[in-house]
């Protein structure tokens, strides 16, 4: 007998995103032990930093990890950053898609869902409440609570069950949370790992790490520099589809559409206004409460065939290639470190965003897997270390379709090489709630391809420079070796002494090597190879100009040209296919 639909629909509700996250974890990357307990990591530091920043503190962060049983934790992390307010502190851990960042800013947070997350999964694998504690400033005075909270998943909202006021020293904020089924691990995705990419792209912070087995890591802090702080910037009218019009319409307290227009969206001038009115005849002097859908779709069409100039960038701060530089070589210390910032350009029409990259060589740099120093990649979205869902994101794209080889690195899997890749955007595409992997827009890979070049170019030299010193080093040590035994030989025969040698062997070595080489011999010259500085002024030298930015402009064009003439391969292939 079929049923009727009343009768259908005695199951119909409504889920809060509490239910459905708790339903869906994996959708917020909590799949697997070891990806669990890194998710958590990032959850907590990413805000912990973004916090820091925003107070204009220098981030320092204290991690405690003690294994209670099998796949069973206790995380205690704490911050110096400006603290939660009490109000807000069990909408922050306990309301999923609840923030202070649903702004057009760069910030490593984006969806108001990570701490809860961290929340729901403790409660749902171990049943035990959230304990936080906030020290903050509020209305002039420092105030401290103390505060033990479980979340109402249904009403997704927390539920409180102690609270207790302290006075505090200094401000931050502290949470203990109990995991089970998380496991904890020095391998590639796990939260060790994580911890030490987070201070390559974070070189202005500082992490204490106490892991299960009590031993005591400290990441100390490499830059003393508060990164700047990034500003809100309107988005980009080539950004707006009809349905953003039609929602900014409905939420605005504007009077009429070209206010809206105007004060919604970066560069539209009275200019663009009119040229609009042109193109569509639409009246944007209307009230945008009375805002037609075949109005908005006439104006996004319009913008569409408009010039407008590229979007504001001054809301975004990069790292810059000193820091990276700075941050890679203390956590890797290698023998070679490059890095370099491309000029901010746009994805999808209207969204700013700048790749930037270093390449390090040498020392410590790559990873160590099974004994062998293997090369890595380390992918970042605004300073995070994304360590999951490699295959499907941009910057693995391109840095597959690069022709290594091109640039003397013929066994890339196994060499000590690590490339740091970051985006910053104040709208970073993400693939999804989980946040590990960028959306493969074309100029984004693009940019990271073009970026890639330019560092293993500069590789490429320095490695060149290597071998030659090397060479010449291998060659004057025959002479100095040889000479000696050919004086006393050629004494015995002439029945002479050995004449003294020794002050004319290294001139003997520096003539004969000089001539062996094609090399002025009247010139004395120190081959070294280049550092990390030398490349780079090299670079400026030879193209005669101070600007960096141009130099790299013009190895653009040099480099869309090798790209014209070579193709793609896919020499990295085995490497990320691992
Ligand atoms: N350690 C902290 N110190 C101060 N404020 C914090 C801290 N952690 C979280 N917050 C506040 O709580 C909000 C919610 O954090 P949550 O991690 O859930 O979301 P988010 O960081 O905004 O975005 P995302 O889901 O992408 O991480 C933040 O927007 C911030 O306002
Ligand atoms: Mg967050």
């Amino acid at each position: 007998m079929s049923l009727q639909a009343s009768e259908l629909f005695n199951e119909f509700q409504q889920l809060s995103p509490s239910e459905f996250f708790r339903k869906n974890k994996q959708m917020l990357g909590f799949s697997g032990k070891i990806r669990s307990l890194t998710m958590v990591f990032h959850e907590l530091i990413t805000n912990s930093f973004d916090a820091a920043e925003e107070a204009g503190i220098l981030p320092e962060i204290k991690i405690d990890l003690q294994k209670l049983g099998k796949d069973h934790y206790l995380l205690k992390h704490t911050d110096n950053g400006p603290g939660i307010p009490e109000k807000f502190i069990m909408q922050v851990y306990c309301s999923m898609f609840a923030g202070s960042k649903f702004r057009n800013i760069q910030s490593r947070g984006q969806q108001g869902l990570g701490c809860s997350g961290c929340v729901l999964l403790s409660q749902m694998t171990t049943g035990k409440p959230a304990k936080v504690s906030s020290a903050c400033i509020e209305n002039g005075e420092m105030k401290g609570v103390k505060m033990t909270f479980k979340m109402d998943v249904k009403k997704n909202k927390g539920l409180l069950m102690e609270k207790e006021e302290f006075i505090p020293t200094s401000t931050g904020v502290s949470i203990e949370l109990q995991f089970k089924e998380v496991s904890y691990s020095k391998a590639e995705q796990g939260a060790f790992e994580y911890i030490r990419r987070t201070m390559v792209g974070n070189p202005h912070a500082q992490i204490i790490f106490r892991d299960p087995e009590g031993e005591k890591f400290i990441f100390k802090r490499a830059a003393n520099i508060v990164p700047i702080l990034p500003k809100e910037v309107l988005p980009h009218p080539k950004g707006v589809t009809a349905d953003d019009l039609i929602f900014m319409a409905k939420h605005t307290d504007k009077r009429r559409f070209r206010s809206l227009l105007a004060s919604s969206l970066s560069r539209m001038s009275e200019k663009k206004l009119r040229e609009i009115e042109e193109i569509t005849h639409v009246d944007l002097n209307k009230r945008p409460k009375s805002m037609k859908w075949e109005e908005a779709e006439k104006i996004v069409h319009a913008i569409g065939k408009m010039n407008f100039m590229a979007p504001p960038t001054s809301g975004l701060i990069p790292i810059g290639n000193e820091q990276i530089e700075e941050g890679m070589k203390e956590i890797l210390k290698p023998e070679f470190i490059q890095a370099t910032t491309r000029k901010p350009v746009s994805y999808r029409g209207g969204v700013a965003f700048i790749i930037e990259v270093g390449l390090a060589y040498g020392g410590n740099s790559g990873r160590i897997v099974n004994e062998q120093r293997k090369s890595e990649i380390m992918r970042f979205a605004n300073r995070v270390p994304l360590t999951f869902d490699q295959g499907s994101c941009a910057i693995t794209e391109a840095l597959k379709t690069v022709d290594w080889k091109r640039y003397g690195l013929k066994d890339l899997e196994n060499i000590p090489f690590t490339m740091f890749v970051n985006i910053i955007s104040t709208q970073v595409p993400y693939l999804s709630t989980g946040k590990q992997s960028v959306a493969p827009e074309p100029e984004i890979v693009y940019e990271v391809r073009q970026a890639s070049m330019i560092v293993a170019r500069r590789l490429q030299k320095y490695i060149r420079v290597k071998k030659a010193a090397q060479e010449k080093e291998m060659r004057s040590k025959i002479f100095e070796e040889y000479v000696p035994v050919i004086l006393r030989e050629a004494a015995i025969l002439a029945e002479t002494d050995v004449p003294e040698y020794k002050d004319m062997l290294s001139k003997v070595t520096h003539r004969a090597l000089a001539e062996l080489f094609g090399e002025d011999p009247d010139k004395i010259e120190e081959i070294s190879p280049l550092d990390d500085k030398d490349a780079r002024n090299e670079d400026i030298k030879k193209n005669n100009t101070d600007d960096v930015d141009d130099l790299e402009d013009r190895e653009n064009i040099d480099l869309d040209e090798e790209l014209e003439n070579s193709e793609n391969t896919d020499s990295l292939d085995q490497y990320f296919d691992e």
